[in-house]
């Protein structure tokens, strides 16, 4: 027996946009059992984020139950597919031209007979599914994801933990080997411009100093820290330092990746190499990288994806639209999605984890 939705949806598309994390498949899998079980809806996965409804057959597969049966929630990334390029009101055509393509996506739901869509997400791409869908007056409800959880008006974001769980892990694995050779040991990690992966992993494995880019440091400061590491007779340090801290000068370090595109990484191995010239310590330089997103998604991430894999649907069958769902005060809500998309938060100095860190004599750099 299926339940009676007042919305009166029975088809639905999904999609996975902007970054991967770990976590993206447990919410695959509550969408799918929640809108097909409970409410008897059909559900088509839109492949590679909004680019699937820009091809010229729009790339979509059907998601049913059976399809969950085996390992998938327990795998990282998304069986969707996703993308983090090519906004589709700035498209680039190939030639060095953009073109604003948001309609072909609309055409696109309206042609597949999607008669709500749910998108999982981080502030970026919310902002660009809720532009596209209001367009087009296609129902939308978000789902937050991201590793950086730098999303507003929830407490969590799906990703978020296991990218946490892989940084601590790094710590855990650096430790013997930084004591076994008497070195400072530097790891950087993502996160874009918010320094939540680096505050919360080096808090939970042992660093003596965090470099975030919500605080600015000083080499002063970080090497009056690592002389008292060493005054107390310890032969090692642990270093984090978050991917958008900046050099000394306050300049962004950042790659050259494929296609002209500009990511940031590299600060890790600046942080490194001026600790060793003004400390004369050995230092190693690790960089995490993407590993951050695909580990095997943590219980938390799982737990969270299915809560708010279901309570997406559950919108949907209701006929709430524009609105996100959030993690708050111990239970899952759902808030105006303009609300989710205005309030980006980065860490809080005052915070309690940042008030524990300096409780217990982390150095941010900046004492
Ligand atoms: O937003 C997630 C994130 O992993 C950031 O932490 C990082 O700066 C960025 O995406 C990397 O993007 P890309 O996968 O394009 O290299």
């Amino acid at each position: 027996m299926t339940a009676i939705t007042s919305s009166g949806v029975k088809k639905i598309g999904v999609l996975t946009s902007g970054g991967d994390c770990a976590g993206l498949n447990a919410i695959l899998r509550s969408v799918t059992h929640r809108a097909t079980l409970t409410y008897g809806m059909e559900v088509l996965g839109i492949r590679n984020g909004s680019a699937g409804l820009l091809e010229d057959v729009p790339n979509v597969m059907p998601l049913t139950e059976d399809l969950f049966n085996g390992d998938i929630l327990r795998r990282g990334g998304t069986i969707l597919g996703t993308n983090n390029k090519g906004d589709p009101f700035h498209f680039p055509t190939g030639d060095g031209s953009f073109r604003d393509r948001s309609g072909d996506i609309v055409d696109a739901c309206h042609d597949l007979g999607l008669e709500a869509l749910i998108g999982i997400g981080g502030d970026g791409s919310m902002d660009i599914l809720r532009r596209l869908t209001r367009q087009g007056g296609v129902p939308f409800v978000g789902i937050p994801k991201t590793i950086d959880n730098d999303l507003g008006c929830t407490e969590v974001a799906v990703g978020y933990s296991t990218a946490v769980d892989v940084a601590t892990q790094a710590l855990d694995q650096l430790q013997p080997t930084a004591a076994s050779h008497s070195r400072v040991m530097v790891l950087e990690v993502m996160g874009r411009d918010a320094g939540h992966i680096a505050l919360n992993a080096g808090v939970a494995g042992g660093a003596d100093v965090i470099l975030i880019p919500e605080v600015s440091y000083s080499l002063k400061s970080i090497e009056s820290k690592l002389q008292r590491v060493f005054d107390s007779g310890r032969n090692f340090a642990l270093v984090v330092v978050a991917e958008a801290v900046k050099d000394e000068e306050g300049n962004k370090v950042t790659a050259l990746q494929s296609q002209g595109v500009e990511t940031y990484g590299g600060v890790g191995h600046y942080i490194g190499r001026r600790i060793a010239e003004e400390t004369g310590a050995e230092t190693r330089v690790t960089v995490l990288g993407h590993l951050l997103r695909g580990g095997v998604p943590s219980p938390t991430d799982r737990l969270m994806g299915t809560i708010f894999g279901v309570h997406a649907v559950d919108l949907v069958a209701r006929g709430e639209f524009d609105r996100m769902v959030a993690w708050t005060g111990r239970k899952c809500v759902d808030i105006p999605l303009a609300d989710a998309i205005a309030g980006y938060r980065a860490v809080d100095p005052d915070s309690s984890v940042m008030q524990a860190a300096r409780g217990i004599g982390i150095c941010f750099g900046d004492d």
